[in-house]
């Protein structure tokens, strides 16, 4: 057993903030309260001055197994999870081969059985290898236990299979999560950067498809205003629509970063100063629901290169805490217990993850405990993430996450020093 004495709980579920203590036995919360004393056999942890939150759910990670193990593998991206807070994650199909049948989800599975310290949930493809070209078995899929449909990395451009997506979709209650990018527009466009009509048309496009075959649709990485709009207007329609706002989309902008270094190359890519405001003023009103990473970890040599030819992507997931309180919640723009919110309960409600997003008696025990004191300047050479790839280096970003706890162990924890020890 496990008793964490004397944080300050935040948990948006229950409403509760406020200094509780916390008894956890074996992988569950048994109990939250006032004062609780601590028996023989209990593992005391003093968080006196630190919060707790429920453990950070990310709708959206790149973890490349199988296949792109020199960008990232499930042992070290779940560290790297953890580091961040995350104790649950959505990790996207374009892998090789991409997960699109149930015997890739089974290896899948049976890696993360084996080397996972957190609970990752896959999505699977909407097409065969993410090609577009060939429809997967979404039935299947669902049956092998992923949580969401995704062709991310690409859009689902044939408009007959989205309708099957999104028929699968309310079949089996779950989201088509989809990356919004016209390639018809943006394979003519290698040296320059998507425009944000690349984005918003397609939005537009799965938006109606959605509200055609009554389907269910979370939009990814939302970063441009015409994207927000179309949200909005689909959600005072009554179609079962969310969205997700990635931290490089709200704290950065195109007249704040070197868009011509590839550590900035990302897909959707950081937009203007406008826009990000946008996004903020989304967040604050609720239109964008979840804060999502888009942890996109890939080799050094792989950004060491033209502009033209650079991967896309930001590894993200453990600056993500740091760098979006400062940005939403120290800057004013939203409330602690708001933006705690976007990061456990709705992305639990949004991919139907049971038991997860609180603390609260029965539910299992995924906690963060986090100093919102501290400021953390942000250093790829620290990560454990094997993606290095960050625009984010030198930022100085506020909290940092100090253990992280899954399934009632220790994941992560930081020691006085730099030091940390993983479970
Ligand atoms: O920048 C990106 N990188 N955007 C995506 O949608 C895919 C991702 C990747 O897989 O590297």
């Amino acid at each position: 057993m496990i008793l964490l004495k004397g944080g300050t709980v935040v948990n948006p579920k229950t409403g509760l903030h406020g200094k509780k203590d916390i008894l956890i036995d074996e992988n569950r919360i048994i109990k939250v309260d006032d004062l609780i004393e601590a028996d023989q056999d209990v593992q005391m942890i003093e968080v006196n001055d630190l919060y707790i939150f429920p453990g950070f759910i990310d709708l959206h990670v790149h973890l490349r197994e199988p296949g792109f193990e020199s960008k990232e593998t499930i042992y070290t991206g779940s560290r790297a999870c953890a580091k961040g807070g995350y104790t649950s994650v959505v990790c996207m199909p374009n892998t090789k081969p991409a997960l699109h049948s149930v015997e890739v989800i089974k290896q899948l599975q049976s890696i993360i059985e084996k080397d996972s310290v957190i609970s990752i949930f896959p999505a699977g493809a909407i097409t065969m290898d993410i090609a577009g070209e060939v429809l997967s078995n979404h039935d299947q899929l669902f049956e092998s236990g992923v949580v969401a449909l995704s062709d991310d990395g690409r859009t689902t451009m044939n408009i007959e299979y989205m309708k099957k997506a999104f028929t699968s979709s309310r079949k089996w209650n779950r989201p088509v999560m989809t990356h919004s990018e016209d390639h018809e527009v943006t394979k003519t466009l290698k040296e320059s950067i998507f425009p944000t009509t690349a984005e918003s048309d397609i939005v537009e496009r799965d938006i109606a498809l959605c509200r055609e075959m009554n389907g269910i649709l979370h939009i990814s990485h939302v970063s441009t205003q015409k994207t927000i709009e179309a949200i909005n207007n689909a959600k005072i329609e009554g179609v079962e629509v969310t969205g997700e706002a990635a931290p490089h989309h709200f704290a950065l902008s195109s007249e704040k970063v070197d868009m011509s270094s590839t550590l900035s190359k990302v897909n959707p890519p950081i937009r203007s100063e406008e826009d990000r405001l946008k996004v903020i003023e989304a967040i604050k009103n609720r239109t964008i629901e979840v804060i999502a990473t888009d942890h996109a970890p890939h080799e050094t040599a792989s950004k060491e290169r033209s502009y033209g030819d650079a991967s896309f992507g930001i590894s993200g997931i453990e600056s993500a805490f740091s760098v979006s309180y400062k940005a939403l919640v120290e800057s004013g723009e939203i409330e602690l217990d708001q933006f705690i919110e976007m990061l456990t309960v709705n992305p639990a409600r949004i991919a139907r993850l049971e038991n997860l997003g609180s603390i609260e008696p029965g539910y299992l025990a995924n906690i963060v405990v986090v100093d919102l004191k501290q400021d953390v300047v942000i250093d790829s050479d620290t990560f454990i993430s094997k993606g290095k790839n960050t625009p984010f280096n030198g930022y100085v970003g506020k909290g940092e996450v100090v253990g992280t706890i899954h399934h009632g162990k220790v994941v992560y924890s930081k020691t006085n020093g730099r030091n940390y020890v993983i479970g």
